[in-house]
């Protein structure tokens, strides 16, 4: 006990073989705790106590010198160079963000550029502009966040308002993709959020045809999920015309990305179509010199997918054991 005492010493060392000397598997107190098992039972009591109250004193000092070594731990570190360095904890990229910057690179390849725009919104950018009569349902109060009434002030329900903006400001050709959140008035649920990510897509030119969107939606897909097929479906937005509810399916033969899990049948991925002429009217582009497409898709919904994510509020949770599946993707 008196020698656990009096021990002193800044060095690491020094310390680490007091430690292995005491508590270690061949060391004094193991060698006590056998010696224990042979002392006769009147004596127990007393040698017992012994054993833990040096037990007690070499934990303590093996504590307190721990803590004035840090710092001569910390010189050994600088004088010798030729030390690894210490690794650093990196965090991971949100897998909403790796897949939004998948597509985005997959559509700058084709000349699309990124444009942004404003998450609280006009009345006009949001719903007018693109050709949504003022009794038309998605502006009803149970869809849109509004912020101020007369004038309206809203959070913007797609990213569709950032192509209105960029078509006034600039001349086509125009070809732009806008990411971004966006937000709707819904339940909470698995599968819906009040505030999602969109990436739109927008493209301006003379002669762009049905048959452009198509054979750039299938580039897309292939490029995203690997072998794909996609199919359209006739659908409504008061935006476009005609208007397409796109489906793809993958897994078929071969996988560009065997972290990607296939799909499974038929998946609804995006909303797209011609550009209405009434909305290149709204912001002063020809319809008669000029035509486009455009389409959209919740970026949520796509990563579920590729990453059999079950549920949307997972996304906003920041549960670092979920985030941290995401490590090595880029
Ligand atoms: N803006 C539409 C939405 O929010 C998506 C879309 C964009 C559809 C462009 C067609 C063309 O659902």
């Amino acid at each position: 006990l008196e020698e656990v005492e009096l021990f002193t010493s800044q060095k690491a060392e020094d310390v680490e073989q007091f430690r292995i000397k005491y508590l270690g598997k061949k060391g004094i107190l193991n060698d006590l705790f056998q010696k224990f098992k042979e002392v006769p039972n009147e004596n127990k009591k007393e040698f017992g106590q012994l054993i833990n109250n040096l037990k007690q004193s070499v934990t303590q000092k093996i504590n307190f010198l721990k803590e004035n070594v840090s710092d001569s731990i910390q010189s050994d570190i600088e004088e010798d160079l030729t030390r690894p360095g210490l690794a650093l904890n990196l965090g991971s990229r949100h897998p909403i963000n790796i897949v939004k910057h998948k597509i985005i690179n997959i559509f700058k390849k084709i000349g699309f550029s990124v444009a942004d725009g404003l998450e609280i919104e006009d009345d006009w950018h949001n719903f007018t502009a693109l050709n949504m009569s003022e009794y038309h349902p998605a502006r009803d109060m149970q869809d849109t966040f509004f912020i101020e009434k007369n004038p309206d002030m809203v959070l913007r329900t797609h990213t569709s308002s950032v192509q209105i903006r960029y078509m006034k400001q600039n001349e086509p050709p125009i070809r732009i993709l806008s990411p971004g959140r966006v937000y709707r008035n819904e339940d909470i649920s698995s599968r819906s959020h009040c505030m999602f990510h969109q990436i739109e897509g927008l493209y301006i030119d003379t002669d762009v045809s049905f048959a452009d969107l198509k054979q750039t939606l299938q580039y897309f897909t292939s490029e995203l999920f690997g072998k794909s097929e996609i199919r359209m479906r006739p659908s409504y937005f008061p935006f476009t015309e005609p208007s397409a509810e796109v489906d793809v399916y993958w897994g078929l033969e071969t996988e560009t990305d065997y972290r990607i899990t296939k799909g499974t049948g038929w998946l609804e991925i995006l909303g797209c179509g011609m550009v209405d002429p009434n909305v290149l009217k709204n912001v002063n582009i020809n319809p008669e010199k000029y035509s486009g497409f455009a389409f959209g898709m919740g970026i949520e919904r796509i990563v579920m997918l590729m990453y059999q994510i079950g549920d949307i509020r997972m996304f906003t949770e920041n549960d670092i054991r979920m985030l941290q599946q995401f490590k090595y993707e880029f």
